[in-house]
């Protein structure tokens, strides 16, 4: 099984504001749902409660919640009290790629296990707390997939990118 975390970053490592998305991009919420759509996801608890009510769980793929929270609970997804147990409920399934869904803490703790990064680099400095883990990109072998420009309903430019462990 091979372990991706999916991402959109600014330019000053910038991923959360609070707790929400700094940024509304919908062609990269399309790429996210495309690429997502049908693997399980894990995410951390706070990511999770930030996706809106009527869009959570995120449909056509298993969710894994990660919570220390032993008294967690909603509806259809897959509550897990470690990251390592999520891991290993999506391998026992037989998933072949895990997306990993965030939000900071979550991608701290998992950078090292991974396998591939799916990034959108958001051409932006935006306030916010949450940031993406610093990564050497020399130990990774990057592809560009695509970049956007701005338009009427994208206010930020953006480049797709998928990064391979070398
Ligand atoms: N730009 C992007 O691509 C992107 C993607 C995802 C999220 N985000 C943003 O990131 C922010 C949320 O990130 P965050 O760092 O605040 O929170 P988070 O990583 O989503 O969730 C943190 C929570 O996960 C649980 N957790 C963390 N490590 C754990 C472990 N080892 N074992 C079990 N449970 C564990 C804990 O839940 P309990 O407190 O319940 O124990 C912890 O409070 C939001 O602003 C969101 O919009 C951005």
């Amino acid at each position: 099984m091979i372990i991706s975390l999916i991402a959109a970053v600014g330019k000053n490592r910038v991923i959360g504001a609070n707790g929400d998305l700094p940024w509304q991009l919908p062609d990269d919420m399309k790429f996210f749902s495309k690429t997502t759509r049908g693997h399980h996801v894990l995410m951390g608890r706070k990511n999770f409660e930030s996706i809106p009510e009527k869009y959570r769980p995120l449909p056509h793929r298993p969710n894994i919640v990660v919570t220390r929270n032993k008294a967690f609970e909603a509806p259809n997804i897959i509550v897990e009290s470690s990251i390592q147990r999520g891991i290993e409920k999506a391998r026992e399934a037989g998933e072949t790629e895990l997306f990993i869904i965030g939000g900071g803490e979550i991608y701290n703790q998992t950078i090292a296990l991974a396998d591939r990064l799916y990034i959108t680099h958001v051409n932006a400095n935006p306030d916010g707390e949450t940031l993406f883990p610093e990564f050497d990109d020399t130990k990774w072998r990057k592809t560009e997939l695509l970049n956007h420009p701005k338009d009427d309903v994208h206010n930020l430019s953006f480049s797709i990118c998928v990064y391979d462990k070398i």
